[in-house]
Order: structure tokens, then C-alpha cells, then sequence
């Protein structure tokens, strides 16, 4: 953990102080997917080359991870990485295809093919994101933090085992009633190629970490809850050993999607943040998610509205988080293609001119 200094904090804070739930100046907000095809910018560099290139390529993907920062003035840059590149280490095969999104050519299909997996060092096999983290801190110079991220376990081997994307999950659910030792034996090994990678993102200068288990919420309470939460807890424990060792706390953020049955077993992974979906209301998921902050949720789709509704949209949520500390603004998941950059870029200026201490008290509180 000799890599791991405590020296770096950035200039701007405010991100990481609400991950702590400490008092912020505004509410701090960044977005998922802030980084993508709604940005000009980022169409620009797409046509020139394919997906995964772009992600492999450092120089592309620290170029693409600061178009939002300087476009929208968020207060958190998000390497721009992909999670399903790290399953290329285990051999499974991914290519993104138009329209379709993410292939896995040789899912996982039974509990054979998960003995068959390689052992895969992230260090080594997605060495090329950790470059780009440390070009972007070394871009960014202390201005603000970097968020590193990861696929849950659960999210992952949904991937792998159902090949792509899914509309009920029966693939990976099937998997993991039939085969319990099998699927024990890919969730050790998701877990610990996921805690070795989000530890090297640390390692190479990520301020905050993120975990998205994007589909978890497709499970029963049940299966969320004996199959999948004991190896996010084991994912968060083993991370949090670095800040122990560092003197340093790095915030780790724990998303999932429709997740709002699940509550009281999400507030068990450990996380110092909950992401929250926009199916919520913000106030009455955190009364249920208790003391730990929470990050989200406007719906992404409410970004396609006219300015006004926008406005009100945010602004009820900024109500429900009620001036707490601990609440970052975000949406309840990825930007949607389309969107407009300038709505986009409002609803970051609003967020921060309508939150925090007003200027007068900040001032007497100095004084
Ligand atoms: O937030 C950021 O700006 C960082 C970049 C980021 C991407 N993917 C870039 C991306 C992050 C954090 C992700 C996470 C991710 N990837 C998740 C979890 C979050 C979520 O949205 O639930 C998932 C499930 C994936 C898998 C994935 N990658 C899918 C399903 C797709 C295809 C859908 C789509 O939007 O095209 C991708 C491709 C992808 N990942 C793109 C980007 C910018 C689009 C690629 C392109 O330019 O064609």
C-alpha cells in the first residue's frame, strides 16, 4: 500500500467532505455517464475510433474523462472506463456491437466454465484504465476529485454468464439456483478481481471509488440477500482496509437500480454512500437507508424537459435532501444519449447556486 498517500486531497472538496457527510459549502453534484455520446465532444472523438479502443487507449480515455469537467463544472471527474473490460482478463471474450450493446461470445454457461476461468491480475489485464487515472490526476493537478469504478460481483456474472444484456435475468438466475457451489465459486472470483481492481484504482490516485451493481435490483429480496450482498460486504471490507492503511478515508459509493424493497440489506454492504435510483423519493429512502449518505436521483428522461420543468424536478429533490449533509446530487442513473448539454449544464449551476450556507452566514461564522 506504499503508493497510497494522504498528500493529494484536492483543492475542491466538496465531493468527497459530503461522502463523509460533512458540512459543504453547496451541494456538490456530478452525473453517471457524464462522459459520452450527448457531448459533441465526445461524438467527435467516437468516430474516429471503436469503443474499446477508446477505453484502452490512456491518452483517449483522460482526454474523454475531462470533456464533462470542462463543459459542465461538475465537482467529481469519473474515469471514463467501461466495468466489463475486466472479465476480458478472466477469458471471456467482449466486443460492444452497434445497437446492441455489450456481447460476451463465450458466457458463462455451467459450473465447468467457471473453473475454467483464468486468474486475472487487474493490475495487469486493465492496466490501461489505472494509466489513465493517473493521467487525469496528473491533468487535473489537485483541482478536483477522480472517482475510479467497478461492477459489482453480481452485475458482472449476470453479464457473463447471460452474454449481454437481459430482459429477465433467467440465464444468471437459473445459474445460481442450480449451481450453488458454482456460483459461489464466480462470485469469489468476481469479488476478488473486483477488490484487487477497485484497491489498484486507489493505488493509482482515485479519490473515491464506485461500485455499480446496476441489475442487482432484479433479484428477490431473498437472493439479494444470501447470494450477492455477503461478497458486495466482502468487496467493501477488503477496499476499506486501504484507507485504514492510508490515514486517508476513500469514500466507496454503492449503486444499484430499483432497489428501493432492499433498503435495509443495502444499508448493510457497508458503503459510505448509497446511489439512489429516481423510482424513490430521496427523503424516504434515506429514512429507510439510515445514517450513511446518499447520492441521486432525478430521473435521467426529466433532462429532455423544458428548462422550468427541469427546475422544479431538481428542486424537489434538492427539498428532500432538505439541506443535510451527506446528500450529492446526481441522476438516478446514466445520462441518456440525446440529452441536452446545455440542460445538462444548468442543472449543475443550479445545484449549486441554490444550496449551502448562504454567503452572509458563511462570513459571520468566519468571523
Ligand atoms: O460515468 C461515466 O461517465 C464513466 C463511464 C462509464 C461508461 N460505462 C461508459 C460507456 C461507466 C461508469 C459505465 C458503467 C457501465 N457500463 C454500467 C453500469 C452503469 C449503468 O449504466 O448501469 C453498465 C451496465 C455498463 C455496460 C455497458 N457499457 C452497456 C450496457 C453499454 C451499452 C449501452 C450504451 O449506452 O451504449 C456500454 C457502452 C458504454 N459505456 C458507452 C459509454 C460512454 C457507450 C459506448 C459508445 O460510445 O458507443
Amino acid at each position: 500500500m506504499a503508493e497510497v498517500t494522504s498528500d493529494n486531497s484536492p483543492m475542491n472538496d466538496r465531493f468527497l467532505r459530503a461522502c463523509h457527510r460533512q458540512p459543504t459549502d453547496c451541494t456538490p453534484i456530478w452525473l453517471m455517464r457524464q462522459a459520452g455520446r450527448y457531448m459533441p465532444e465526445y461524438r467527435a472523438i467516437r468516430q474516429k475510433h471503436n469503443f474499446l479502443h477508446m477505453v484502452k487507449t490512456p491518452e483517449l480515455a483522460a482526454e474523454i474523462t475531462l470533456q464533462p469537467v470542462r463543459a459542465l463544472g461538475v465537482d467529481a471527474a469519473i474515469i471514463f472506463a467501461d466495468i466489463l473490460p475486466v472479465l476480458e482478463g478472466l477469458g471471456l471474450q467482449l466486443t460492444y456491437e452497434q445497437g446492441e450493446g455489450p456481447v460476451i461470445h463465450n458466457p458463462i454457461r455451467a459450473p465447468e466454465d467457471v473453473s475454467a476461468l483464468r486468474h486475472s491480475d487487474p493490475r495487469e489485464t486493465v492496466r490501461y484504465t489505472l494509466d489513465a487515472i493517473r493521467l487525469v490526476k496528473r491533468e487535473l493537478d489537485g483541482e478536483l476529485p477522480v472517482i475510479g469504478f467497478s461492477g459489482a460481483p453480481f452485475t458482472l456474472a449476470a453479464y457473463a454468464i447471460e452474454g449481454g444484456g437481459s430482459k429477465d435475468f433467467r440465464a444468471v438466475k437459473r445459474f445460481m439456483h442450480a449451481h450453488p457451489a458454482g456460483w459461489a465459486a464466480l462470485m469469489d472470483a468476481l469479488t476478488d478481481v473486483v477488490s484487487q481492481y477497485l484497491i489498484a484504482q486507489i493505488e493509482a490516485g482515485a479519490d473515491a471509488v464506485q461500485i455499480f451493481d446496476s441489475w442487482a435490483g432484479q433479484l428477490s429480496p431473498f437472493d439479494y440477500e444470501h447470494s450477492v450482498l455477503p461478497y458486495v460486504q466482502r468487496v467493501i471490507q477488503t477496499v476499506s482496509e486501504v484507507s485504514n492503511g492510508a490515514n486517508r478515508e476513500f469514500p466507496i459509493i454503492y449503486f444499484g437500480t430499483d432497489m428501493a424493497g432492499m433498503s435495509s440489506l443495502v444499508s448493510q454492504t457497508g458503503a459510505d454512500v448509497i446511489g439512489v435510483d429516481w423510482r424513490v423519493n430521496l427523503n424516504q429512502a434515506w429514512a429507510e437507508l439510515g445514517d450513511i449518505a446518499v447520492q441521486g436521483n432525478l430521473d435521467p428522461a426529466a433532462l429532455f424537459a423544458p428548462w422550468v420543468e427541469i427546475e422544479r424536478r431538481a428542486a424537489d429533490v434538492l427539498a428532500r435532501a432538505g439541506g443535510r449533509p451527506g446528500h450529492i446530487f446526481n441522476l438516478g442513473h446514466g445520462i441518456l444519449t440525446e440529452t441536452p448539454v446545455d440542460a445538462v449544464r444548468r442543472l449543475v449551476d443550479f445545484v449549486h447556486e441554490h444550496t449551502g450556507v448562504p454567503a452572509q452566514e458563511q462570513l459571520i461564522s468566519k468571523a
